[in-house]
């Protein structure tokens, strides 16, 4: 790999600031003095650049808590991407989201360029499960919990796998929906299939993965280390 993307990977700087630190304060790779944005460098040379020691990651895993008005597709088009979120150094990484939330709904969602991730995390038979806050426009019938507990017909081919419904009895308009699918605005079809419309729309988890110690709404940072576990479970599955 070029040195240059090399650093940009392990640093919070750009290729174009590091090739002007490197003219001024060269790297040092496997010993040797190196200034050449463009020398080839073995990922598991010992690299030390600006006094600090390098540590090369081949993923990037961002946990972000998703603000409304943006929407999780690579393509520009009308609506902004949530990459626009996204530090320039980000942006410029092939990153993808793992599943996608709607333009209006917020909350957890998880952005790397780890494809075997977000394979183990989304392909259809891995059924992880994924629970999200929802606030309806009238109170959710007490019926809904074991109709969804046996799965309903949104107008599928197949009626939706079982999912949980937890009520509160002070918020009868709100609850909890826990899902194992990833169907097409699945939450709002499931809710509109017992006489409810969403009007907001929040995801508190994914598998393992939650906001409890979760950027601020509209935020986003790398996965610590608790999240890089989980990670490598779902990798390992
Ligand atoms: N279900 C929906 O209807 N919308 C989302 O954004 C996620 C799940």
């Amino acid at each position: 790999m070029r040195l240059d993307k090399y650093l940009a990977s392990c640093t919070v700087m750009t290729r174009r600031e590091i090739k002007k630190e490197l003219r001024k304060n060269p790297a040092v790779v496997g010993g040797l003095k190196v200034s050449a944005p463009e020398t080839q460098v073995d990922v598991k040379s010992v690299v030390y650049f600006l006094g600090e020691k390098m540590e090369y990651h081949e993923f990037t895993y961002i946990l972000m808590n998703k603000p409304a008005g943006y929407v999780c597709t690579n393509r520009e088009g009308r609506n902004p991407t949530v990459f626009t979120l996204l530090d320039e150094r980000y942006q410029k990484m092939n990153l993808f989201t793992v599943g996608r939330l709607d333009k209006d709904t917020t909350g957890l969602l998880i952005i790397t360029n780890d494809g075997d991730l977000s394979h183990k995390m989304m392909h259809a038979n891995k059924h992880v499960e994924k629970t999200y806050y929802v606030t309806c426009d009238r109170p959710i019938p007490s019926y809904a919990a074991d109709a969804f507990a046996e799965g309903v017909d949104i107008g599928d081919d197949k009626p939706t796998r079982p999912a949980k419904l937890m009520l509160s009895d002070e918020l009868p308009c709100e609850g909890y929906l826990t899902i194992s699918e990833g169907r097409f605005h699945q939450v709002k079809r499931m809710m509109e299939a017992v006489g409810c419309t969403v009007v907001k729309l929040y995801r508190v988890s994914v598998g393992d993965f939650n906001l409890h110690n979760g950027p601020q709404p509209g935020k986003y940072r790398e996965f610590n280390e608790e999240e890089m576990e989980i990670a490598e479970k779902y990798k390992n599955q």
